[in-house]
């Protein structure tokens, strides 16, 4: 059995023995251990504590790691991304700037039909090599778990194709990968008039090959005015519900859309985005088992109000961080930047923003038994900080990299 045992750590964060989603107040609590040390054995955490605690026999390791100024965190969990695409899409970005808005974009054939053009026109193995390059810049930037969407197929081969590509990484990555089928983003343009059509495709044609090809583990649709309509969202999620697959919903983000209540209502394990709420959709949000997942760097790329994280948060809701790393919303997949932004532009707390980026997120995954925290058992999927004063230094320093390195199941990355 392999064995390290890292020594003197500053601060050992979200150490816990017990996985617990954490909603309203629960979020505030980060438990940690300072002048802590971690036994990995094989890759998982084996034990945990005090130096003081640390017995002569522990101290018997393959491998000894002296963390000395440096603190621990559980990685990242990002449970939202769209990281398999073909291209960026920096020309809006320019148009944006100079005062065309998304939804104008889009209607025009930008926005994610010009990424499903792309992606229609290119190779599987060449889609496969630029996801898998994203997917290491992330993980170096300390994500230790990742949900991959698809949605820039728009037809039955380019969806099948993206799954191919998401199963591929899951298959080859170092850290878990749990894919969406997201069939359900926009209606490509032949469908445009006809919905059912479209509706049909994904129901008939794709669903039926991605389970038989257990192609994805969620199901997930873009609920929004000028796209899915509340009941055409029920009707996607109810037959990937049938094959197995439990909703992930896009919802609330450019409008009060019915998103949330309609996640609520299939039990979705998570309704995503939630720039857009009022009291009644916050109000079923808190009294359900679905997680309200921010994407603030999605708010700000967009130039959108953020999420309201307090109204959230003191309303008793479970709220999990992701990027929603994708080229037209949020082309950037640093998770340390969307804790950041999360406590300087939501007032979220730097503990409640480090909670909902690790264990809840985990939960948003349902890798929980695996990953989120410090816990006995799960993977040593680990972020070794640079010497930082304070845990608040780590949202404050905004922009600067707050990352020595970066451990994935006991091993450097
Ligand atoms: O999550 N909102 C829908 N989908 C993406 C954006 C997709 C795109 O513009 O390519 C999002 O923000
Ligand atoms: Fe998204």
């Amino acid at each position: 059995m392999a064995s390290t045992l890292v020594t003197n750590i500053k601060l050992l964060v979200n150490t816990r023995f017990e996985n617990k989603l954490l909603r309203g107040k629960e979020l505030s609590v980060l438990p940690c251990v300072e002048n802590a040390f971690l036994l990995i054995e094989d890759g998982f955490i084996a034990s945990f504590g005090e130096m003081i605690n640390l017995g002569p026999v522990d101290e018997v390791a393959d491998n000894i790691i002296d963390a000395s100024g440096q603190m621990v965190l559980p990685c990242w969990c990002d449970s939202h991304t769209h990281l398999v695409f073909a291209a960026s899409r920096e020309e809006e970005f320019v148009d944006k700037i100079r005062g065309l808005s998304y939804a104008e974009i889009a209607a025009r054939g930008g926005g994610i039909l010009n990424s499903a053009r792309k992606l229609n026109a290119m190779s599987e193995s060449e889609l496969l090599r630029l996801a898998w390059a994203r997917l290491n810049e992330v993980m170096q930037m300390g994500t230790g778990a990742i949900e991959i969407k698809s949605g820039y197929g728009l037809s039955v081969e380019g969806e099948l194709k993206m799954l191919r590509v998401i199963k591929r990484l899951k298959e080859t990555s170092p850290i878990p990968v749990k894919a969406t089928f997201l069939g359900a983003h926009t209606y490509p343009p032949e469908f445009k008039e006809n919905h059912q059509g479209y509706i049909e495709l994904l129901i008939k044609e794709m669903l039926p090959v991605i389970a038989e090809e257990e192609l994805a583990d969620y199901i997930d649709v873009f609920c929004e005015t000028g796209f899915f309509s509340p009941g055409e969202t029920e009707q996607i999620c109810r037959a990937g519900m049938s094959y197995g697959l439990k909703p992930k919903i896009h919802a609330n983000q450019l409008n009060l859309s019915g998103g949330t209540q309609t996640g609520v209502k299939l039990g979705a394990v998570s309704v995503d985005h939630l720039e857009t709420m009022d009291e009644d959709a916050i109000q079923q949000l808190a009294a359900s088992q679905t997680i309200g997942t921010l994407l603030p760097t999605a708010a700000f790329f967009l130039r959108m109000p953020f999420q309201p994280a307090r109204q959230l948060i003191d309303g008793g809701c479970a709220i999990a961080l992701a990027t929603d790393f994708n080229p037209g919303s949020s082309p950037s997949g640093n998770m340390n930047l969307v804790v950041s932004m999360s406590c300087i532009q939501m007032k979220m707390l730097p503990e409640e923003a480090i909670n909902a980026a690790t264990i809840n997120g985990a939960f948003a995954m349902e890798l929980q038994d695996e990953v989120g925290s410090i816990n006995i058992g799960k993977k040593a999927n680990l972020i070794f900080t640079r010497p930082v004063p304070s845990l608040a230094y780590l949202p404050y320093s905004f922009g600067t990299n707050p990352i020595d390195r970066v451990m994935i199941e006991g091993e450097w990355l």
